[in-house]
């Protein structure tokens, strides 16, 4: 659809819009759109819903509409090349700056790029007789904080309310789609993943943040907020869930990622390159169809997904406990690199190097096949149970033997060595192997990868032939 500006609009004409527009209960930009439809004679419904609809179907009917909450932080120059992504997907934005976010960008800025009036103080007499705070938050799809900082967060997590913000954020129904962004000590602290934990136990969505170079000279690490790019494409990636079917509703899902760290002593381990990233986006994308999702994960570094219940674990013998613990499932998907062996003697104190000793010797000991022992179960086996066959050589013929040798009925074989970049990447190559031949994915990245596995056991579960 044409794009259309118009400059030099004075503040008087501007106050009879907004009033206008409260009254009818659209945005400033809808109202704009009416009066321009009736000025051009055309007599057809306009797409936005009637001021009696809205009443009672306000996020079923409505374009997309974000509202963007800027925090303060340095990252919140980014956010106005977001605003700029999200109207270029033709996604409508409306933009609060908290008081802190205005000792980094100005109001003129964002309110220049969204193009419509942005909001920051919780009781300006105009701005609540025009729109309001209640009504800031429910005439949005999806409410966005980037960047949301450790403070925003902290009072998310406990409800406050004391600004215009926050007050709006207690006051939303959408959905609230988080972008954080602090240092990496900030990021660490107790309090905050306390409150992060808090948060996605709340239903919040989390994307980042990142780890990389901060704006502070010479630190780096987890802290950094999600690039423009990626919060513009999870923020479509919500919108085109939102309305989505949820072909697993109903369904127990059971999902185990990431590595598992096997003591030598209490201060070193034995551990792998897994990064846990495909376990999951399978949670995520299992959660997004609708099952009720436990994932089992060893030691990672991601953000935990959305409505998905989360049990941490360290080693293969706990892994294997809370699997147990989790079950009954109606399907079990094994995305965990667990280490194979455990140390049979580690150290109940540090080993200690001493001057002309032997180095010392570990012993190593068989760990459970988790996988292997949940598909061979006399009873209560889940209906559908998924393996994954990590390999560096001879894939669809070990994958094969996998399939057999652990009892399950799908393996999703991959190519881990070193030059296909996927242990521990973003992208995933895998082979579905099941008892009726096998089926090559194309290059994906992992949480396409997951989307499609999704797919594929909703529709074994609805009885389509694999
Ligand atoms: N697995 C498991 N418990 C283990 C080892 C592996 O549950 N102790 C699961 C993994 O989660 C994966 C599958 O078994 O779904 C295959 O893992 P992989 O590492 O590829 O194979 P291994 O069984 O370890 O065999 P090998 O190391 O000989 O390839």
């Amino acid at each position: 659809m044409a794009s259309l500006t118009v400059r030099q609009i004075d503040e008087a004409l501007k106050q009879q819009l907004r009033l206008r527009a409260a009254r009818h209960g659209r945005s400033v930009e809808d109202e704009i759109r009416n009066i321009l439809r009736d000025a051009a004679g055309d007599t057809e419904t306009p797409p936005g819903p009637s001021p009696s609809q809205r009443a009672t179907e306000p996020a079923a009917t409505a374009a997309r509409r974000v509202l963007l909450i800027i925090g303060g932080g340095i990252a919140a120059y980014k956010s106005l090349d977001l605003i700029r992504r999200l109207k270029e997907r033709g996604i409508a934005v409306r933009c609060i700056l908290t008081k802190a976010a205005e000792e980094f960008i100005t109001p003129l800025s964002a309110g220049a790029i969204t193009g419509e009036r942005v909001f920051s103080d919780l009781f300006d007499p105009a701005h609540e007789f025009d729109v309001g705070h209640i009504r800031l938050a429910r005439e949005a799809d999806l409410i966005v904080v980037a960047p949301a900082t450790a403070d925003l967060m902290a009072k998310m997590a406990n409800g406050l309310a004391n600004d215009l913000a926050t007050a709006v954020l207690l006051a939303a129904k959408a959905k609230i789609l988080l972008a954080p962004a602090m240092n990496p000590a900030m990021w660490s602290n107790r309090a905050t993943q306390r409150n992060l934990a808090q948060l996605t136990a709340d239903g919040v969505t989390m994307i980042g943040p990142n780890s990389g170079e901060m704006a502070e000279s010479g630190e780096r690490g987890l802290g950094r907020m999600a690039e423009p790019l990626e919060i513009a494409a999870s923020v479509e990636g919500i919108f085109k869930t939102a309305g989505a079917p949820q072909p697993l509703q109903g369904k127990r899902v059971l999902i185990t990622a990431g590595p598992t760290h096997e003591p030598i002593d209490p201060v070193r381990y034995i551990a792998n390159r897994s990064s846990g990233k495909q376990g999951y986006a399978i949670a995520q994308a299992a959660a997004a169809a609708g099952a009720d999702v436990t994932l089992i994960s060893g030691p990672v570094n991601l953000p935990k997904p959305a409505g998905v219940t989360v049990v941490d674990v360290e080693t293969a013998r706990d892994m294997l406990d809370a699997v147990e613990r989790a079950l009954p499932a109606d399907v079990a998907i094994f995305a965990a690199a667990v280490a194979d062996w455990r140390v049979a003697n580690a150290g109940a104190q540090k080993i200690k190097k001493k001057a002309g000793a032997a180095t010392p010797e570990l012993a190593l000991a068989e760990n459970p096949d988790i996988l292997s022992t949940i598909a061979h179960r006399p009873s209560g086996r889940p209906g559908l149970v998924i393996g994954f066959a990590a390999e560096t050589e001879n894939v669809e013929a070990n994958a094969k033997a996998k399939l057999a040798k652990k009892g399950c009925d799908w393996i999703l074989a991959n190519d881990v060595s070193p030059a296909t970049g996927i242990m521990g990447g973003d992208n995933n190559t895998i082979k579905l192997v099941t008892a009726n031949g096998i089926e090559p994915w194309p290059p994906q990245s992992k949480e396409d990868a997951a989307t499609m596995l999704i797919a594929r056991i909703a529709a074994a579960l609805k009885g389509d032939k694999t």
